[in-house]
């Protein structure tokens, strides 16, 4: 990564980071109808520190095409708690069955299985009632409903996770490599490209993208969403526990469906590479103002955690 790039992330992320934290912070203090317990596990998977770069995503997005990063910050939100909610379901027993997330017990852990299945449920909700804070006209809004329950869905995120708990027994020795490949990229771009393209969706929705900056957009989003779940593959052969704040070399045990256990980790990090390549060559519509776009495709690639 060139210093200038890396600096670009920094500076923006310095500057992002509180207000996103501030905004998940505000939208999730919930009511007394809540139950004290439910809250709390809510909060602690949604405000525990996570990158946030969906939301980043968000705001850089809407920013490249005009719009003022506040105006976007109720999309930006709304993505977090999909998100976080994802994460919630995605570490439970029936699922990866995993015990640390973003440095803390998962929140099964903290608060039993069935709190931890209600919280999911409940981020889910609070997004979209969030979502419904944007200060834009109907048809916007209504245009970024649908944006992100499909990238939420069963065509999407939570079909990419139900291929990926059966991913390993369908992609057998009688699959040939060129269709367990194809297999895995349907997965990766369901699970995980899906809400990475929705956030920068979102961003430019919001901002009233003309065609051209849209298009650009989502030749970017889809290359950075699959990119982005090659390299968490690769971390997890690769990683750092204390840095990762989640467990790491647990894919292969539990039979997952990997770029790295597929390709090799030579051949997945040459992959990444060239799909962010292309993410950042996508972005030569918007000029200047992707700047900051630019900089966290480069920063996926050499990411730590
Ligand atoms: C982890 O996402 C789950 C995947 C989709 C790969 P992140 O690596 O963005 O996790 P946080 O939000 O920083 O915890
Ligand atoms: C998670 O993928 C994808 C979603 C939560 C939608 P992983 O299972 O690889 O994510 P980690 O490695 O547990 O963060
Ligand atoms: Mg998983
Ligand atoms: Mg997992
Ligand atoms: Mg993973």
């Amino acid at each position: 990564m060139t210093k200038t790039s890396s600096d670009l992330f920094a500076q923006f992320a310095e500057r992002a980071r509180p207000e996103i934290d501030a905004a998940l912070d505000r939208y999730s203090q919930l009511d007394e109808g809540c139950p004290a317990k439910l809250r709390e596990a809510i909060r602690h998977s949604l405000l525990a520190p996570g990158k946030r770069l969906r939301p980043m995503l968000v705001l850089m997005a809407a920013e490249a095409c005009g719009a003022r990063a506040e105006a976007a910050m109720p999309a930006a939100a709304a993505v977090e708690m999909i998100h976080a909610y994802s994460l919630v379901h995605d570490d439970l027993p029936a699922m990866d069955d995993d015990d640390l997330r973003r440095g803390r017990p998962t929140c099964h852990k903290a608060f039993g299985e069935a709190m931890a299945i209600l919280a999911g449920d409940a981020l889910l909700a609070l997004a979209f009632e969030t979502l419904a804070k944007l200060d834009s006209p109907p048809q916007v809004v209504a245009q970024c409903s649908a944006v992100l329950a499909e990238a939420a869905g069963a065509c999407q995120l939570v079909g990419g996770q139900a291929d990926d708990v059966e991913g390993g027994s369908t992609a057998s020795n009688d699959t040939s490599s060129k269709e367990a490949l194809a297999r895995l990229e349907s997965i990766h771009r369901r699970k995980t490209g899906a809400m990475i393209s929705a956030a920068i969706r979102l961003g430019g929705l919001i901002a009233w993208a003309d065609p051209l900056q849209e298009a650009a957009l989502g030749r970017y989003g889809e290359r950075l969403g699959l990119a982005f779940q090659i390299t968490d593959d690769l971390l997890d052969v690769r990683g750092d526990e204390a840095a990762l704040g989640k467990r790491a070399r647990k894919d292969s045990r539990r039979g997952k469906l990997t770029f790295p256990g597929l390709l090799g980790v030579e051949s997945s990090r040459r992959h990444a590479e060239e799909l962010i390549d292309e993410a950042r060559e996508a972005l030569a519509p918007l000029g200047s103002s992707a700047g900051a776009l630019e900089a966290l495709a480069r920063h996926v690639l050499d990411r730590n955690c």
